[in-house]
């Protein structure tokens, strides 16, 4: 088989190369946080995640966009929305990236579970460039007829039609939501119903997954959280099947100033799924600390020496592959 030629296209770029090569930059995030959990500092673990993705993008061959980042240029140095980054500027395929070096900077300060380095590629415009704003969330697995699920419902219809959707009564229904005083009346309706709530720290990107899992018990996951997390975690869902809804939530003027900046003109919208990241698109995560998604980074004694071991998972929307990576790093 003759070997792919650097001109071509982005889609079999994401196909050929880039797929597993993601997995290597959130490895590298991963084991850079790694060393800060449990020490209590949420921005120093950020900032290694950071500093190492953000050099592991350069031996990728692509022409990268940061679309979801760190922030705007003036509140970021590094990976900011904008940021070219890879191996090949203006050579290599456009490729649209949204990242997250950790996802869950309190989770790694006090060693909780379930932090991730995370990322979503796409051909360039797939990507829903979502300001740094709250949205509003609901996403269920796959496997159930489209619609089931809407933020144009209330939480006691979706929890019913989901349940007549598995054939189980609304009290079998177990719903992950982020534990915030924000979150009162959603988890009230919840237990009004019966439904078992999981509550957690932080971290809805993977309390999203969660939904496509069965081991995790958790069929749905609803609730407000960072509108990047939702763009990543649609990402995801995209790869796997699910069903998901989003809409912007806007506390100020500023962060509606910002929405507009990104285009975005009508600001009650209801995302679906494809609106979030559409056609062909990558996601990569790779755990920081364990979790239900993906153990985290271990320091072990081999034969050879002590290594580092991560825990990854790396998807392709478009053929629907999941691969499981695990990782051994020797310590130099
Ligand atoms: P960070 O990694 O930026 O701390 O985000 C963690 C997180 O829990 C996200 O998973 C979630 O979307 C968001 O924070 C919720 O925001 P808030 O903590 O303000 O409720």
């Amino acid at each position: 088989m003759s070997k792919p030629d650097k001109d071509q296209s982005a889609q079999s770029v994401l196909d050929r190369v880039l797929v597993l090569e993601m997995v290597r930059v959130t490895e590298a995030a991963a084991i850079a946080a790694s060393s800060l959990i449990g020490r209590g500092d949420e921005k120093a673990a950020d900032a290694a995640a950071v500093e190492a993705m953000r050099l592991a993008f350069d031996d990728l061959y692509m022409d990268g966009t940061v679309v979801i980042g760190e922030g705007e240029r003036d509140e970021a140095p590094m990976l900011y929305i904008g940021e070219k980054v890879g191996g090949a500027p203006g050579k290599g395929p456009k490729i649209d990236i949204a990242l997250d070096p950790l996802e869950g900077t309190t989770i790694t300060a006090k060693a909780g579970p379930n932090s991730l380095a995370v990322l979503a590629a796409a051909e360039e415009g797939n990507l829903l460039n979502a300001p740094d704003t709250y949205m509003d969330k609901i996403a269920i697995g796959p496997g159930y007829p489209d619609g089931v699920i809407s933020l144009e419902k209330s939480v006691t219809q979706n929890v019913k039609d989901l349940a007549e959707a598995k054939g189980v009564p609304a009290s079998a229904i177990m719903a992950c939501v982020l534990d915030r005083p924000r979150h009162a009346d959603i988890i009230e309706e919840l237990r009004s119903l019966g439904a078992g709530v999981t509550l957690i720290g932080d971290g809805d990107v993977a309390g999203i997954i969660a939904t496509t899992d069965e081991d995790t018990n958790i069929d749905i996951y609803m609730g407000q959280g960072g509108a990047p997390e939702g763009v990543l975690a649609a990402a995801a869902l995209r790869c796997v099947g699910g069903q998901m809804n989003g809409r912007l939530v806007f506390r100020n003027d500023d962060e509606r100033k910002r929405a507009a900046k990104w285009g975005i003109k009508d600001l009650d919208r209801i995302y679906k799924l494809e609106d979030l990241a559409s056609g062909d698109c990558i996601f990569a995560a790779t755990g920081v600390t364990d979790g239900s998604l993906l153990g985290g980074v271990k320091r072990l004694r081999r034969p050879m020496g002590m290594v580092m071991t991560t825990d990854s998972v790396v998807m392709r929307a478009s053929s629907g592959t999941v691969r499981w990576v695990k990782g051994e790093h020797r310590l130099t």
